[in-house]
C-alpha cells in the first residue's frame, strides 16, 4: 500500500487537567506539560512532512473555567509564542490563529500578531492556533458576513453553495483536515471545526495530552494510512 501523509492534522488536546490531578498536582501543571507536548507535536509534524496543523488551544466555552485557570492558559499561550516564535520561523513554520481573536486579552492579541508577522510566508508547516474558537461561532460569523454581502446586493442567495460558504469561514485559505486526533478517550467533537471535519478521519487515543508523544503521532498517521476514504462514494 502506498503510504500517504495527511496534509492537514487537527488536534483536540484533551486531558491536561486529569493528567495533573492523577499526580496530585494543580491543573495548571497539566497545562504547562501540555504546552511542552505542543512543541513536540509541531516538531513531529515537521519531521513527517505534514503541511497544516490546527490545535484547539482555547474554546469559547473555556471562559467558564475559574479565572486563575483562564489566566494560566492565556499566559502559557503568550509564553509559547514569545519563547518559540524565532525557532518556528527558522524552521519554516507559519503561525496562524482562528477564533474571535479581538475578544482576547490585549497582550495575547499582540503576541499572536507578532508571531503571525514574524512567520508570514513560511511554507514548511502552517500551525493554526484555535483560540477563543468554536465551530458554531465561526459559522455564525461567516453567516453574518455573507448576509451583509447579500443585503448590499453583492451576492444573490442562489449563488450560495458549499464552496462559496467555505470562503466565509476563518479557515478559507486552508484545506479541510484529513485527520482529527482527540486525546483522553472522549468521543466528542466539542464544537471544533464543525463544517471542516465532514469527511475527516477521526483518531481517538486514551493517552492524555501531556503524554502524547512523537510515537503517538506516528501511530495516528499509520492508522490513517490503513483507512479507506470514500467521501460518501463507494
Ligand atoms: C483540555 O484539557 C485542554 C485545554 C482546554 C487547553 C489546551 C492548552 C494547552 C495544551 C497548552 C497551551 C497551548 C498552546 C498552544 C501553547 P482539560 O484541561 O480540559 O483536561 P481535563 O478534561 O482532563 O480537565
Amino acid at each position: 500500500m502506498v503510504s500517504k501523509t495527511p496534509r492537514h492534522v487537527a488536534v483536540i488536546m484533551d486531558g491536561n487537567g486529569r493528567w495533573a490531578r492523577q499526580r496530585g498536582w494543580p491543573r495548571s501543571r497539566g497545562h504547562l506539560e501540555g504546552a511542552k507536548a505542543v512543541r513536540q507535536c509541531v516538531e513531529t509534524c515537521l519531521e513527517l512532512g505534514i503541511e497544516y496543523l490546527t490545535l484547539y488551544a482555547f474554546s469559547t466555552e473555556n471562559w467558564q473555567r475559574p479565572k486563575e485557570e483562564v489566566d494560566t492558559l492565556m499566559g502559557l499561550l503568550q509564553r509559547f509564542l514569545r519563547d518559540y516564535t524565532r525557532d518556528l520561523a527558522g524552521r519554516g513554520v507559519q503561525v496562524q490563529a482562528i477564533g474571535r481573536l479581538n475578544e482576547l486579552p490585549r497582550e495575547c492579541q499582540d503576541q499572536l500578531e507578532k508571531a503571525i508577522a514574524a512567520t508570514a510566508g513560511n511554507k514548511q508547516l502552517t500551525t493554526i492556533l484555535a483560540v477563543n474558537y468554536s465551530g458554531r461561532t465561526e459559522i455564525i460569523d461567516g453567516v453574518q458576513r455573507l448576509a451583509k454581502e447579500v443585503a448590499s446586493g453583492k451576492l444573490r442567495p442562489d449563488e450560495i453553495d458549499t464552496d462559496l460558504f467555505s470562503r466565509f469561514l476563518y479557515t478559507h485559505e486552508w484545506p479541510d483536515p484529513d485527520l482529527l486526533i482527540r486525546t483522553s478517550g472522549e468521543m466528542r467533537i466539542s464544537n471544533f471545526l464543525l463544517w471542516q471535519v465532514s469527511y475527516t478521519e477521526m483518531y481517538v487515543t486514551p493517552k492524555l495530552w501531556p503524554d502524547f508523544s512523537r510515537q503517538d503521532l506516528v501511530d495516528a498517521v499509520a492508522e490513517f494510512n490503513r483507512r479507506q476514504r470514500r467521501y460518501g462514494g463507494l
